[in-house]
C-alpha cells in the first residue's frame, strides 16, 4: 500500500536519528510491499531560521494532508532568547493543538537486555517493567487562560496560568486509557490532585464514570505526589497511568529515567480516528548533535508505533521491534548505553551503524 508521511527532522540530533529511522522504514516497505512517501517539512528552530516562525502554515498543511507525522526533536539553546519570544517548543504545542492530538502514549519499559541500566535496585524492577503513561495533551494548564500583569507595588509583576478541564476532555482521554488497559494488564491508575484541585475532583469523578463501561479493568486513584514516589518505590504496580497534561509531562520524564535508557523510548500522540504524530521521548540533545553518537532507537521504535496505531500494519511494527531486540541480543550497544566493557568488546555502534544494522535485521 501507499502511505503519505510528513517528516519533521527538527533540531539537534533530530535530523540524524530521522535519517536512520527512514532507512529502517524503507526496508520495511521493501520487504512487505509498501510505499512510504515522505514530505520533509520544517518546525522548531530550523523553521525559525528559515522562515522566522517556529511552525509555518505549510508544515501544518502538509501534516494535515498526510496519514501520519514523524518528528525527530525540536529546540536548542540557540533559540532560547529570540526577539518576539518565538520558541521552538511552541511548534510542538501548535502541532498538538492544530492536529487535535489529545492523547499522548508514553511507554516506559525496561528492555531485558538493558536491565542493568536502570538506576533502581534489581529487586525493584525484577521480572521486567512495562508501563504506559496516557497523558492528556491538548488541555489543562498548557492551553488554559494565562496572563502577566502589574500587581500592587508590593507584589511587583503577577502572572497566572489556569488549569481547566471539561468532562468531554476527561472522558475521551480516559477511554483511551481503558481501551489500552484492555489490551494489556487490565489496570488503570488515574493520577490527580483531588485533595486540592477542583479540576482534579472533576477528573476523578469522570474517570470513575468511564470505568463503569470497563468492568474487567481495575481502577486506582493516586495523588500525583504519591504517584511520583511510588514510581520509584514500586513501579511494577503500574500498568496504564492516565493523567493530565502537566502531571503527565512530569511523570513521564520520571518514568523514562527509571528505565535507565531514555534513548530507547518512543511515543505516540493520537487524535480521533487513526491520525497520529510519532516522536522519541527524549529531546534534541544539541550537545551531541552532528557527532554520529545519538541513539536512533527511540525514533525507530516510534516508527513502529506509527505502523501499528495509524497505518494498521501490526506485523510490520512487530518486525521493527524484533529487529531492535535482535540488535540488543547480538550485544550491540549505542553510545548512550555502552559501558566500558561493551566498548572494549567492540559492541559500540554509532548512530548510522545502528540504523544499518537494524535495517539489516528486518
Ligand atoms: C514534552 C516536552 C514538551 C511538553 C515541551 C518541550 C513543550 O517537555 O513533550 O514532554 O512540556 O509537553
Ligand atoms: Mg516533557
Amino acid at each position: 500500500m501507499d502511505f503519505k508521511i510528513a517528516v519533521i527532522p527538527g533540531d539537534g540530533i533530530g535530523p540524524e536519528i530521522m535519517t536512520e529511522t527512514l532507512k529502517v522504514l524503507d526496508k520495511v516497505g521493501e520487504k512487505y510491499g509498501h510505499n512510504f512517501n515522505y514530505t520533509t517539512v520544517l518546525a522548531g528552530g530550523a523553521a525559525i531560521d528559515a522562515t522566522g516562525a517556529c511552525l509555518p502554515q505549510e508544515t501544518l498543511d502538509v501534516c494535515k494532508a498526510s496519514d501520519a507525522v514523524m518528528l525527530g526533536a525540536v529546540g536548542g539553546p540557540k533559540w532560547d532568547n529570540m526577539p518576539g519570544g518565538e520558541r521552538p517548543e511552541r511548534a510542538l504545542l501548535g502541532l498538538r493543538k492544530e492536529l487535535g492530538l489529545f492523547a499522548n502514549l508514553r511507554p516506559a519499559m525496561v528492555f531485558d537486555q538493558l536491565a542493568d541500566a536502570s538506576p533502581l535496585k534489581p529487586e525493584i524492577i525484577d521480572g521486567g517493567l512495562d508501563i504506559v503513561i496516557v497523558r492528556e495533551l491538548t488541555g489543562g494548564i498548557y492551553f488554559g487562560e494565562r496572563g502577566t500583569e502589574a500587581g500592587t507595588p508590593e507584589e511587583g509583576t503577577v502572572a497566572w496560568d489556569i488549569e481547566k478541564y471539561s468532562e468531554m476532555e476527561i472522558k475521551r482521554i480516559a477511554k483511551v486509557a481503558f481501551d489500552m488497559a484492555m489490551k494489556r494488564g487490565k489496570k488503570v491508575t488515574s493520577v490527580d490532585k483531588a485533595n486540592v484541585l477542583d479540576s482534579s475532583r472533576l477528573w476523578r469523578k469522570t474517570v470513575a464514570e468511564v470505568a463503569k463501561d470497563y468492568p474487567e479493568v481495575e481502577l486506582d486513584n493516586f495523588y500525583v505526589d504519591n504517584a511520583a514516589m511510588q514510581l520509584v518505590r514500586g513501579p511494577k504496580q503500574f500498568d496504564v497511568i492516565v493523567t493530565s497534561n502537566i502531571f503527565g509531562d512530569i511523570l513521564s520524564d520520571e518514568a523514562s529515567q527509571i528505565t535507565g535508557s531514555i534513548g530507547m523510548l518512543p511515543s505516540a500522540s493520537l487524535g480521533e480516528g487513526n491520525f497520529g504524530m510519532y516522536e522519541p521521548v527524549h529531546g534534541s540533545a544539541p550537545d551531541i548533535a552532528g557527532q554520529n553518537i545519538a541513539n536512533p532507537i527511540a525514533t525507530i521504535l516510534s516508527a513502529a508505533m506509527m505502523l501499528r496505531y495509524t497505518l494498521g500494519l501490526g506485523k510490520e511494527a512487530d518486525a521493527i521491534e524484533k529487529a531492535v531486540s535482535d540488535f540488543l541480543d547480538a550485544g550491540y550497544r549505542t553510545p548512550d548505553i555502552c559501558g566500558p566493557a561493551a566498548r572494549a568488546a567492540g559492541q559500540y555502534k554509532t548512530t548510522s551503524e545502528t540504523g544499518d544494522l537494524i535495517a539489516g535485521l528486518i
